[in-house]
């Protein structure tokens, strides 16, 4: 209870000094000329958005949230009074819903929950909510640490690993590292259409934002007055940016 109390605090105090990795993110985008007034925003895993949320929601055009839980639904109107909030299973609202949005934020929970894990199973359903420009913001574990698996001992359990094994393609799944990462949303992104335009990561604790600016690639090809996609030869080299520490 005492350190719940304490963690909120020290994130009250973050979100007021506007040192919170989320208000990170939201500066470095503002420097990369991104317009967070114009977009609408989806927050795939709503909570109660206490976490980083509020960090962002006055700021976007349009915000809505998605949760599992009927029990966050107060707090999140409460919190969020400008959302339209509703209490659904991302997974398959993500398969059926005919809205896109230009920000697409995916606060995913740290392990295997379910027959889900960390975020992959909402690829490749993402790209079909996706505007043709978009910012994808996703949570993304390289590795863990003692004080971490100490503190959420299900974490990096087999489960997990079995699936970062395969979403990663790596045989060290407990260890992915960076550019290993961005291969994987890169090659994603291609395979759905979409150019990686570039990409940054912030930290957060263990979990790190890892931000995507994609483009649609047949949105590129039509407005230049192309067809066809050509088969190969059409994707720019993301540019890389060092993770941040
Ligand atoms: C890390 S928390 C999100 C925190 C939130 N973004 C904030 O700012 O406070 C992850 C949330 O995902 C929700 N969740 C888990 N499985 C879900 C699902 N299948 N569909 C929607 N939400 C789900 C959990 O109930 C939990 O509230």
């Amino acid at each position: 209870m005492f350190n719940v109390f304490i963690n909120n605090l020290l994130q009250t105090i973050h979100r007021k000094l506007r040192l919170s990795p989320m208000q990170k993110v939201l500066r470095e985008l503002k420097k990369r000329n991104v317009r967070l007034h114009d977009l609408n925003a989806l927050e795939v895993f709503g909570g109660s958005g206490d976490f980083h949320t509020k960090d962002y929601a006055f700021q976007v055009s349009t915000l809505d949230m998605w949760e599992i839980e009927p029990k966050y639904e107060r707090a999140l109107k409460r919190n969020l009074p400008m959302a339209e909030v509703k209490i659904t299973d991302s997974f398959r609202e993500i398969k059926n819903t005919i809205r896109k949005y230009g920000l697409i934020v995916v606060d995913n929970p740290m392990s295997n929950y379910g027959d889900y894990c960390e975020h992959f199973d909402l690829f490749p359903d993402i790209f079909r909510i996706a505007m043709d420009s978009a910012i994808l913001i996703l949570n993304v574990i390289p590795e863990s640490n003692d004080i971490a698996l100490k503190k959420y001992p299900y974490l990096f359990n087999k489960v997990q690993l079995a699936r970062r094994k395969s979403f990663y393609s790596t045989n060290h799944p407990e260890k992915v590292l960076f550019d290993e990462i961005v291969e994987v949303y890169l090659n994603l992104s291609k395979s759905n259409g979409f150019n990686l335009e570039w990409y940054f990561f912030q930290k957060r604790s263990i979990v790190y934002y890892l931000v995507l600016k994609i483009t649609s690639v047949k949105n590129k090809f039509l407005k230049e007055g192309i067809e066809k996609t050509p088969k190969s030869g059409i994707f720019t080299k993301a540019k890389k940016i060092d993770p941040y520490t």
